[in-house]
């Protein structure tokens, strides 16, 4: 290969990457996160929106319980930062940074309150 062959592709490749970046929103990356943060997406235990959702009904010891991971789309933002740092029973732990948890915050309650910036 030329020289300005392996050029033309690097920038040609470095563009294209770039690219993808630069065009996606920040509406895009915070779906995407809740979607698909590191491990299992949110909205597989908290619905699509962060209503809360009922995954599962049962009975131990004649009880009748239930699986269903609570809203997360009305709470106030330090109540939720103080939920994704502590344990929560039944959710992974996820590891979010800040930024990433102020992201999902945002787009759990994008009506009702001002960005947290
Ligand atoms: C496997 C199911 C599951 C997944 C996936 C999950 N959660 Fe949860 N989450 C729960 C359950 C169950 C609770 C309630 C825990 C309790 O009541 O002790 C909870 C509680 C919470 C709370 C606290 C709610 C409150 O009222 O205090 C927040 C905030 C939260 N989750 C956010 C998230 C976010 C953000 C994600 C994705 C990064 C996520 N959860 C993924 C099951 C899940």
């Amino acid at each position: 290969m030329k020289w300005f062959t392996v050029i033309g592709l690097f920038l040609t490749l470095s563009s294209s990457v770039y690219s993808e970046v630069s065009f996606i929103t920040d509406a895009e990356y915070a779906s995407q996160l809740y979607h698909n943060p590191r491990g299992i997406g949110c909205y597989k235990c908290h619905g699509e929106k962060g209503e809360g959702k009922l995954i599962a009904t049962y009975k131990d010891k004649g009880e009748q319980l239930s699986f269903s991971p609570p809203a997360i789309n009305t709470l106030t933002y330090e109540a939720f930062v103080a939920a994704m740092m502590a344990r929560q029973k039944g959710m992974p732990r996820y590891y979010l940074t800040p930024k990433e948890v102020k992201v999902l915050y945002n787009y759990l309650h994008p009506v009702e309150r001002e960005d947290v910036k």
